[in-house]
């Protein structure tokens, strides 16, 4: 435990560094290392602690997609889950040209899957294609293959955005949702969805970003051989309109964690946390002085401190 709050530190100064840098340079060598050690160590600790079923994105709430996403998966909906999450899901697959129903057969990969549960949704969505999810958190994997996996139509390995162990053109569809702010080489990664694209595959990017590295992953797309951008969708109004359902009392989120066993006080600083780590600053929500407080010590998480300029879901096609 007393390792935690340094962690968090490394992971929030990683953070800043990588989304506050003007330059958009790289970062390569001892200082990636040290990000890339930090993040697979908060979010083994997240797959220690999230409860059955959780999704670890901000989500979205746009009612038209809830309606489409019962018409596919009858029943879906409270009490079971808030459905925001999913919605990014949806949205990843939706806005592609491929129809839902023409999945069959073919390889979708998502990188930075969590603990697999927004894959095993889609494995709904878009039934019969041979699902894959990669994390660089080895807990977070091992959890999705234990409680997830389904042969070979769905399975999760360990692994590096920067570095993804697949052969070249073996992927027909990427999907990388709400992990690629935490990445130091955007343009290490963004080169690999290309090697393992197929031609006429595509890459289905959503993410919230600062000014600064909405400005590198502008130049670092344009740069990258072999992709070609045919969207570019600011869903920033629908991100905030979910963020501030789940801070709402009685709201599903909250429900959830007022049932968990916990002394009050941790009680009060986890509501604050879950707020702060889920968008929360982004939808206009301003923490008391003594949990800012707590963040600068590392205790509470500052992610979403940073001051992020939009929530973005991009699409390439490998050309
Ligand atoms: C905010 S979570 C989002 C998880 C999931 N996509 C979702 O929407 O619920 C970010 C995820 O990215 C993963 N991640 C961070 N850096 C990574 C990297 N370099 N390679 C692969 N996964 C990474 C983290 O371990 C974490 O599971």
């Amino acid at each position: 435990m007393s390792a935690t709050p340094d962690v968090m530190t490394a992971f929030t100064s990683g953070l800043a560094d990588i989304n506050l840098d003007e330059s958009g340079t790289a970062r390569r060598g001892a200082n990636a290392a040290g990000m890339k050690s930090a993040s697979a160590t908060i979010y083994d600790m997240a797959a220690t602690l999230s409860g059955h079923g959780a999704l670890w994105n901000w989500g979205m709430h746009d009612p038209a997609l809830a309606e489409e996403i019962r018409a596919r998966v009858p029943g879906f909906g409270e009490p079971w889950t808030d459905g925001f999450s999913e919605q990014l899901y949806f949205l990843a697959l939706r806005e592609l040209p491929i129809a839902l129903d023409d999945y069959a057969g073919r390889h979708v990969l998502e990188v930075g899957c969590g603990m697999g549960e927004g894959l095993n949704f889609l494995s709904r969505i878009a039934p019969g294609a041979r699902m894959t999810g990669l994390d660089l958190s080895p807990k977070a994997v091992a959890r999705a293959t234990a409680t997830l996996s389904r042969g070979d139509d769905l399975t999760f390995v360990h692994g590096d955005a920067e570095e993804l162990p697949f052969e070249d053109a073996s992927v027909d569809v990427l999907v990388n949702i709400e992990s690629s702010h935490t990445y130091p080489d955007l343009g290490a990664f963004l080169a690999e969805a290309a090697r393992v694209l197929r031609p006429g595959g595509f890459l289905s990017h959503i993410d919230v970003y600062t000014r600064q590295r909405t400005q590198t992953m502008q130049r670092t797309a344009e740069a990258t051989d072999g992709l070609e951008w045919t969207a570019d969708h600011d869903i920033s109004d629908r991100v905030r309109a979910a963020v501030r359902r789940r801070m709402a009392p009685g709201s599903h989120f909250r429900t959830t964690l007022g049932k968990q066993r916990m002394n009050p006080l941790v009680r009060q600083i986890a509501a604050h946390s879950q707020i702060l780590m889920f968008g929360g600053m982004f939808a206009g929500y301003r923490p008391p002085p003594a949990i800012k407080a707590l963040g600068k010590l590392g205790i509470v998480p500052w992610m979403s401190g940073l001051p992020m300029e939009s929530y973005r879901h991009r699409i390439a096609v490998r050309r």
